[in-house]
């Protein structure tokens, strides 16, 4: 689904990713069941996200005759997890790529200013150009740590980049179409608003304390 506000955001409204989202978003869901669901979700979602990628004839024989298949490369593909909350997507994305490289980007929002602090950054070789990064972090609220994020890897070399979330606020998509319109932005759901504590509402709280039992 395509919002003319928005020619960079793609919301995945899939009938099992909105069902998983309600249970996600509700309040009683506990820490293992959170992490199970962001997982799952974060693995349909990247069902959709992958659809551009490119595959290689490969011969392969059957039991009856040859024939060739198509493969898709995923060593080409490195995914960002942004600290703490993206490392609960990178599970159920590495369960559709398992051979993904995964590099990490660590930011934190400072709670006063909501703006990011950098705190680590591993990444692999950026190696040739056809390689795809997708970034992962449940939450796009202001906006600012998703294009720290993406700053940094540009910076590294990276060209291809999207930006896979569960829940993104308006303020954030539009910072990144301003920062980085080459960047495309997948979510499960455009929600309402920031309230005045930069918290995305209706929203789900805080994705790392609630993914890490750290409330
Ligand atoms: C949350 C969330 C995003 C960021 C979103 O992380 O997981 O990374 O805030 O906010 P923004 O769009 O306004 O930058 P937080 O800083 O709470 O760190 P955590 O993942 O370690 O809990």
């Amino acid at each position: 689904m395509s919002d003319p506000t928005f020619p960079n955001l793609t919301v995945i409204g899939h009938p099992l990713i909105q069902h998983k989202l309600t249970l996600l978003r509700d309040r009683r869901t506990g820490t293992k069941d959170f992490k199970q669901l962001v997982a799952e979700i974060a693995m349909l979602l990247a069902y959709e996200v992958t659809k551009y990628l490119p595959t290689e004839p490969v011969e392969i024989e059957t039991p009856l005759e040859r024939m060739v298949g198509r493969l898709v490369s995923d060593k080409k593909i490195t995914l960002v997890p942004i600290l703490r909350a993206g490392l609960g997507m990178v599970e159920g994305v590495s369960r559709l790529m398992p051979t993904a490289r995964v590099g990490h980007i660590g930011l934190a929002r400072d709670e006063e200013s909501l703006q990011p602090v950098s705190y680590y950054a591993k990444l692999p070789p950026m190696g040739d150009r056809d390689h795809d990064f997708i970034v992962l972090d449940p939450m796009l609220a202001t906006g600012g740590s998703a294009l720290a994020a993406v700053t940094t890897l540009k910076a590294s070399g990276a060209r291809r980049i999207r930006f896979l979330c569960i829940v993104a606020a308006p303020q954030g998509v539009r910072r990144m179409l301003q920062g980085h319109p080459d960047v495309p932005v997948y979510t499960a759901a455009l929600d309402r608003e920031l309230n005045p504590a930069g918290f995305i509402v209706p929203g789900l709280g805080d994705a790392g304390d609630r993914l890490f039992g750290t409330l």
